[in-house]
């Protein structure tokens, strides 16, 4: 336990859970909160690494991946715990082991995001080598390449990535593409490098932002984080922060989906539509209509009519294009909605394996290659279907909601790495959503 009252083990969250139960009932209302940014969180806690001392941050996820980073870093020498419900406080002291085990890697592939901080601040790391996932291959070369290009040498052996470093060196880094990964670790590492590091074609996401602006708290020299050219002078030394997580955008895009597929009106509370522009505006042409309300907490007000229409097509891009996580939750929603839509994954060649389970619930899709025809179906039908991971997990659940009869998710434990709370949230907006003992 965490600072003595908040639960910090897995056994006592719904991670636990293996399957989900959806029945369809109408219309969502209500509102529901959106919690912290998993995909910023996991890296400000890795670049917690760079400083010793206690680092604070507040709306942090209560979700698996964060607890597997928390494991992450508690092998390497760190203390995390848990000092209020979405407060983490991470504790590095002078001396850490500068490894990530198979174990954690394999867990979750985002551990490699240790690499960076840990070679700029160490001078040394070894880091498992992520292997593939459900969505295919997804190599590192870019995050080599960049580290390289900083002063980094590394090996490969017995499926471990060694790198060392007499000292970073500022550089210009030119990423093949806009990776988000190898943004982030090339960002890292560079805050600590002497002199200048250009970062050219970098990944423009939210995250990445919100990570620099973490790293400038403490006391980092980054310009242009959020655009494609990010400029780093490079400090000596950090010291440990305070910052607050920015709002996870995918989990408001969820909410957003649950609600165009089942119609409704509610509130999304924290979600910040200047994260989500163009997923809005698909959204919009889908007919479902959102406000953005201001105040102490900014939110988004939802109206979606019964049923959605199509659009002509969809296709993910880097930001500010829309997600590739927010693909399968929109193929949720075209599958029910009102005429023939063309989706394109141009991020993750695997990207649709979770359509064969679509199928199964009587949703009438066709891939090619990277393209999925969805011809949209006024109503599902329910039946037992499984989580290949966090956001396709997700979008079958937001499929069940308009399924005739009951649909049982399983492998839900995947659900649980990326969403704090989602049945509880869920239940707030009137579905019938329950876990399977
Ligand atoms: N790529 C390479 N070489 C590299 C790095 C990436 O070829 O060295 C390729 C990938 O295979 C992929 C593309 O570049 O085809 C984009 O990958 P990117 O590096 O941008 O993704 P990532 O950093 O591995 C993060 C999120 C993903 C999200 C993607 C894209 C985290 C922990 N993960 O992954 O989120 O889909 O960016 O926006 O930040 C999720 O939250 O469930 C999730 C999978």
């Amino acid at each position: 336990m965490g600072g003595g009252q908040v639960p910090a083990s897995a056994a006592e969250h719904t991670w636990e859970v293996q399957r989900l139960r959806i029945a369809p009932v109408g219309a969502l209302s209500g509102r529901v909160r959106v919690a912290g940014a998993k995909n910023s969180a996991l890296k400000l806690m890795a670049a917690a690494v760079m400083a010793r001392g206690t680092t604070v941050l507040h709306n942090v996820p209560r979700i698996s991946d964060v607890d597997c980073m928390a494991d992450l870093l508690r092998s390497m020498g760190l203390g995390v715990t848990w000092v209020g419900n979405s407060t983490l406080q991470i504790v590095r002291p002078e001396t850490i082991v500068p490894e990530a085990p198979y174990e954690l890697v394999e867990r979750m592939r985002a551990s490699i995001v240790v690499l960076g901080p840990l070679l700029a601040v160490e001078g040394r790391a070894r880091v498992a080598l992520p292997g593939g996932d459900d969505f295919g291959p997804r190599p590192i070369d870019m995050h080599l390449r960049a580290l390289e290009d900083l002063g980094g040498t590394f090996v490969s052996a017995h499926g471990y990535v060694e790198g060392t470093t007499p000292g970073l060196v500022g550089t210009r880094i030119l990423l093949e593409f806009p990776s988000v990964g190898a943004t982030e670790n090339a960002m890292m590492a560079g805050v600590l490098a002497k002199g200048t590091t250009t970062i050219e074609n970098a990944a423009r996401e939210p995250e990445i932002a919100d990570i620099a602006a973490f790293l400038n708290a403490m006391g980092a020299r980054i310009l242009g984080a959020g655009t494609s050219t990010v400029t780093i002078e490079g400090v000596s030394e950090l010291h440990p922060a305070e910052h607050t997580v920015i709002p996870d955008r995918i989990e408001a895009a969820t909410w957003l989906a649950a609600v165009g597929v089942a119609g409704g009106d509610i509130e999304i509370e924290g979600a910040r539509a200047d994260h989500m522009d163009m997923v809005l505006v698909k959204l919009a042409e889908m007919g479902v209509e959102v406000t953005a309300t201001e105040g102490q907490l900014p939110g988004l007000v939802v109206h979606a009519p019964e049923r959605l229409r199509a659009v002509d097509s969809v296709a993910t891009l880097p930001y500010p294009g829309v997600a590739t996580d927010y693909k399968p939750l929109l193929v949720a929603m075209l599958a029910t909605a009102d005429g023939v839509s063309i989706v394109t994954e141009n991020l993750f060649a695997g990207r649709f394996r979770y359509i064969d389970e679509l199928v199964r619930m009587g949703a009438d899709i066709r891939t090619e290659g990277h393209h999925a025809v969805v011809r949209g179906r006024d109503r599902l039908s329910g039946a037992p279907v499984r989580a290949p991971d966090i956001r396709a997990g997700a979008a079958l659940v937001v499929a069940a909601l308009r399924a005739d009869g009951e649909t049982v998710v399983a492998g839900a434990d995947h659900i649980a790495r990326g969403y704090d709370d989602f049945v509880g949230k869920l239940v707030a907006l009137g579905a019938d959503v329950s876990v399977v003992d």
